[in-house]
């Protein structure tokens, strides 16, 4: 590949939402409504993931507040080292999620896992926090309009 096309273009990533994992989710909610006065959703169960969310909108960005429903949950281990909560990943959306899929996994980028719908019902995948110095990176299809 050609590092100068590189740099003209803009990457086919955008931010979609950042996470954050807390102990108590209703707590969350009062305190994001308290500090900012954000517009928060209703609580939803996702069994799958073993973990309820409620989705905080800001204007050009959503945070999603996430508490495990159990000991089991992949957001469990981080509570035990952040017991407080903290910020679990975030997330960037491109258009053509088997193709960002097919260009990375060419490149030996470290995927968690083969994409998979979210609650939403839009694919995602992880890649591990060694690529990106530490931050656990989530990737997902746009959101259809
Ligand atoms: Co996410």
């Amino acid at each position: 590949m050609n590092n100068n096309e590189n740099e003209l273009s803009h990457s086919n990533f955008s931010v979609d939402h950042i996470a954050h994992a807390v102990p108590d989710i209703e707590e969350a909610i009062n305190q994001y409504k308290r500090v900012f006065g954000a517009r928060v959703s209703d609580i939803k169960t996702i069994e799958k993931q073993d973990i309820k969310i409620a989705i905080v909108s800001f204007a050009n960005l959503n945070i999603e507040l996430m508490e495990p429903l159990s000991d089991k949950s992949p957001i469990a281990n981080y509570l035990q080292k952040n017991p407080k909560g903290g910020l679990h990943h975030y997330c960037l959306s491109v258009g053509d999620l088997k193709q960002a899929y097919g260009d990375q996994k060419e490149k030996k980028i470290n995927i968690l896992s083969e994409p998979t719908a979210g609650y939403h019902g839009r694919n995602l995948y992880f890649i591990h926090p060694s690529e990106v110095c530490g931050a656990l990176i989530e990737v997902e299809e746009h959101e259809k309009e």
